[in-house]
């Protein structure tokens, strides 16, 4: 896996690289009149490198690449590898732009991006990710059939996320509304099943030409994705996500699994959860942190982390069971089943 990540660092710089010189210039504009402008460049390209190359966990391109390897061998692993920064970049975007959204000031132990560059330049440089890496599909080494479905399957899967965040804010603007389970569910899977499923998708798609097979690859990833982000709720209550406040989900208002949870089992404690709500958004996480904390040992008390994480691990031995059905023994079969049991220790 060493190698396999060494190999997903070197195709994201081929297309955002450290220092910016002509021919990248070339390859991402043609013009030649803009050759004189590679200072102003290397300075709007910085906010989206910072956060880039500031240590992800990379599971969404592995996931990828596992599915190309599994279907399609070596031959299928390495055309993947050079689209890798498709599923990569649009997911540091969405990064960069969801910590606008939520109000976010800390992320992978950092200041989040436009703390450190400003609204403007990270909203802009968000953007650039979800565009710049079609050129690593443009020279992929595959056909144009190829091409175009998996142009398809990146617009299908960008429309979607975009429709998942739509609904994690709506719900963080009402406050005293509460989601449905299932409604939640719908969510995680749009904003987080998406990337990982695009990614497994057009891992799939350079490998195969049945489409059924492709798409059950997606619904794989799909559903490791849900079952992440409940993992990613229950985390941010139980000791804080890594490189982040815990308890900010609640600064956020987030209606993640674990408080959807709790509301619908505690009625009585609906006017409670709204004003810890409203004060920790209105005074923010430092003034606001004994009254959160406070809140998070009662939804601790009420043991619903406990079934938010048995939710994960159902879905996760959903996973499992389907890995086994969709793809033959293999080496790589065992490591993706490796990724999975190690997700859900988390
Ligand atoms: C963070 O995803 C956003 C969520 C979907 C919860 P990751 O935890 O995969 O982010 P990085 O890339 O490893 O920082
Ligand atoms: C994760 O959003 C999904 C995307 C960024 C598309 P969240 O808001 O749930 O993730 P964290 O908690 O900020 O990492
Ligand atoms: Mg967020
Ligand atoms: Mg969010």
């Amino acid at each position: 896996m060493k190698i396999w990540l060494d190999s997903i660092e070197n195709e994201l710089y081929r297309i955002l690289p450290k220092h910016i010189d002509s021919s990248w210039v070339r390859k991402i504009f043609t013009p030649e009149e803009t050759l004189s402008e590679f200072n102003l460049f290397d300075a709007i390209c910085e906010p989206a490198r910072d956060l880039m190359y500031s240590g992800g966990k990379r599971w969404r391109p592995l996931l990828m690449l596992l599915s190309a390897k599994m279907l399609g061998g070596q031959e299928a692993f390495e055309k993947a590898m050079t689209l890798v920064p498709l599923v990569e970049m649009p997911h540091n975007g969405s990064l960069i732009i969801d910590d606008i959204e939520d109000q976010s000031d800390l992320r992978r132990g950092k200041p989040a991006t436009h703390i450190t560059h400003g609204i403007d330049l990270s909203i802009n440089a968000g953007s650039m990710l979800f565009f710049l890496p079609t050129v690593a599909l443009d020279e992929a080494p595959i056909s144009d059939v190829k091409r175009l479905l998996i142009y398809q399957i990146y617009a299908k899967y960008m429309r979607k996320i975009h429709m998942g965040q739509g609904m994690d804010i709506v719900w963080h603007h009402d406050i005293e509304g509460i989601p449905s389970i299932e409604s939640y569910e719908t969510m995680s899977r749009l904003k987080t099943g998406c990337l990982a499923a695009m990614g497994s998708e057009i891992g799939a798609a350079v490998a195969v030409d049945d489409m059924t097979i492709i798409e059950e690859a997606g619904m794989i990833a799909e559903t490791i994705g849900l079952g992440f982000q409940i993992l990613d709720d229950v985390i941010n209550l139980e000791k804080g996500n890594p490189g982040k406040n815990r308890g900010d989900d609640i600064v956020e208002n987030k209606k993640s699994l674990p408080v959807i949870l709790y509301a619908n089992a505690h009625p009585e404690k609906h006017e409670h959860l709204f004003s810890v709500f409203r004060h920790a958004q209105s005074n923010g996480y430092g003034a606001s942190k004994v009254e959160i904390l406070a809140l998070i040992d009662e939804i601790i008390g009420s043991g619903v982390l406990e079934q938010a994480r048995k939710r994960a691990h159902d879905l996760f031995q959903g996973v499992l069971e389907m890995i086994n059905e969709v793809y033959g023994p293999s080496q790589e079969r065992d490591l993706l089943i490796s990724m999975v049991e190690g997700f859900k220790e988390a």
